[in-house]
C-alpha cells in the first residue's frame, strides 16, 4: 500500500480553495493508501502568529479536518511540532539543498514581498522543511493543491542529491497529486491570485466557517464581469472570476465545468451567484455543525491528535535516525 503525506498550515481558518484544493482530496485516499495528515504549526510561524491564536488555530485545523472526513481511526492525524523527526530531517536538509534552489522558490518571493532582508530565516528554509515532512515517512503521493507544485520538485530534488551524495537509495521519489477542477480557487475579490487564509480581505475567501449570510453575502460581493455565463469552457478564455465562480460550482457538486455551463449558459451573476451560494451553503452546514461538536470537547481532540504523534513518531523515528547514521552522527544508543 502506498504511503501518503499532506499538510495543512494553522494559520487561520481552513478556507474553500484548501477544502476543494487538498482535504476533500485526502479522504477518499484513506480507502486504498496508508494516510499521514499533519497540522504544520512549525510552518505557520514562518511569518507571526499570535502564540494563544497559534494554539487555538491548531485545535480547530485538527476539528476543521475530522469534521471533514479525515477520521483519525482511518489514517494518521497530528501536530508537526509534537514529532521531532521533522525538525532533525529538515536539519540534515537544511545542509543538502542549494541556495539556488532555494532562490527560486515563488511562494518565498511572494511571501517575504519588497522587504526580503527582513523576512524570517524560517520563511525562506520552509521548503527544506517541507521535504523533511515527506521523506521522514518514506511517503511517495502527496496531494496537494497547485500551489504546491514547485515545492514538492524541490522536495524530490533533495531527496536526489541526499541519494546522490551518500551514494543510497534511502529516499523515494515522490508523486505529487494535484486533481480536479478546484487545485487552485481564485480569490472572490481579484481572479488572478488564489484565496488564501492569509489574505488580508476577509471577503476575497469563504472560510470553512462561514455562516450562510457571511456566504451569501461574499458571494454578492464576488468579484464578476458583466457578461452572461457562455455555453463552454472556451468561452471563459480572458475571464478569470467567471472562470473560478464555475469552477467552484463544478466541484461543490461534483459535475464538470462544461455541464455547470451547460446548465446555466445565457444566465447573468445574478441568478447564478443564488445558485451557488444554495450550493455552498448545503454542502459546508453539516461540516460545520460537526466541527462545532467536536470543538465542544477540546479535550477529546488533543487526545486524538497525541494518539496522532505516537502513530507518527512510530513510523518517523527509524527512518530519521537511519538517515542521521548515513550522515555520520553516532548513533543515539
Ligand atoms: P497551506 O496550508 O497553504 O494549504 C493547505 C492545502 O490547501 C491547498 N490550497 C489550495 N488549493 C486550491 N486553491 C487554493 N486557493 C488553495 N490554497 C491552498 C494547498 O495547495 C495545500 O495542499 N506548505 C503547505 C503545507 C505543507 C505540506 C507539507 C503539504 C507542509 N508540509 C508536506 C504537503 C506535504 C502549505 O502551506 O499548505
Amino acid at each position: 500500500m502506498q504511503r501518503v503525506f499532506s499538510g495543512i498550515q494553522p494559520s487561520g481558518i481552513p478556507t474553500l480553495g484548501n477544502y476543494l484544493g487538498a482535504i476533500r482530496n485526502w479522504v477518499p485516499m484513506m480507502a486504498d493508501h496508508e494516510c499521514i495528515y499533519c497540522v504544520v504549526d512549525q510552518h505557520a510561524i514562518t511569518v507571526w502568529q499570535d502564540p494563544k491564536e497559534l494554539a487555538r488555530q491548531t485545535r480547530e485545523m485538527a476539528a476543521a479536518l475530522i469534521a471533514c472526513g479525515v477520521t483519525p481511526d482511518k489514517c494518521t492525524l497530528f501536530v508537526q511540532s509534537h514529532v521531532p523527526a521533522h525538525t532533525r530531517l529538515a536539519w540534515i536538509f537544511n545542509c543538502v539543498a542549494r541556495i539556488g534552489w532555494l532562490n527560486r522558490m515563488t511562494q518565498f518571493k511572494d511571501k517575504a514581498g519588497k522587504d526580503r532582508e527582513n523576512a524570517g530565516a524560517g520563511l525562506y528554509v520552509y521548503p527544506n522543511l517541507m521535504a523533511a515532512d515527506i521523506h521522514a515517512y518514506h511517503a511517495t503521493r502527496v496531494p496537494v493543491g497547485e500551489d504546491q507544485k514547485q515545492h514538492l520538485e524541490l522536495a524530490n530534488d533533495i531527496a536526489q542529491k541526499f541519494n546522490h551524495d551518500y551514494g543510497v537509495d534511502f529516499f523515494p521519489n515522490i508523486e505529487p497529486m494535484i486533481q480536479g477542477v478546484a487545485a487552485r480557487v481564485m480569490s472572490l475579490r481579484d481572479g488572478t491570485r488564489k484565496m488564501s487564509k492569509s489574505d488580508p480581505s476577509d471577503q476575497s475567501r469563504i472560510n470553512l466557517t462561514d455562516d450562510a449570510d457571511a456566504i451569501a453575502l461574499k458571494i454578492r460581493r464576488a468579484k464578476t464581469d458583466p457578461e452572461p455565463l457562455p455555453g463552454e469552457a472556451a468561452g471563459l478564455e480572458g475571464r478569470p472570476e467567471a472562470r473560478n465562480l464555475v469552477g467552484i460550482l463544478a466541484a461543490i457538486t461534483g459535475v464538470t465545468p462544461a455541464e455547470v455551463l451547460r446548465q446555466h449558459e445565457g444566465q447573468g451573476f445574478g441568478s447564478f451567484k443564488t445558485v451557488l451560494t444554495d450550493a455552498l451553503v448545503a454542502h459546508l452546514g453539516p461540516i460545520q455543525a460537526e466541527m462545532q461538536r467536536l470543538l465542544d470537547d477540546p479535550a477529546a481532540v488533543d487526545a486524538e491528535l497525541r494518539k496522532g504523534s505516537d502513530k507518527a513518531s512510530a513510523i518517523a523515528e527509524p527512518i530519521v535516525n537511519r538517515a542521521e547514521e548515513l550522515v555520520g552522527f553516532l548513533p543515539r544508543r
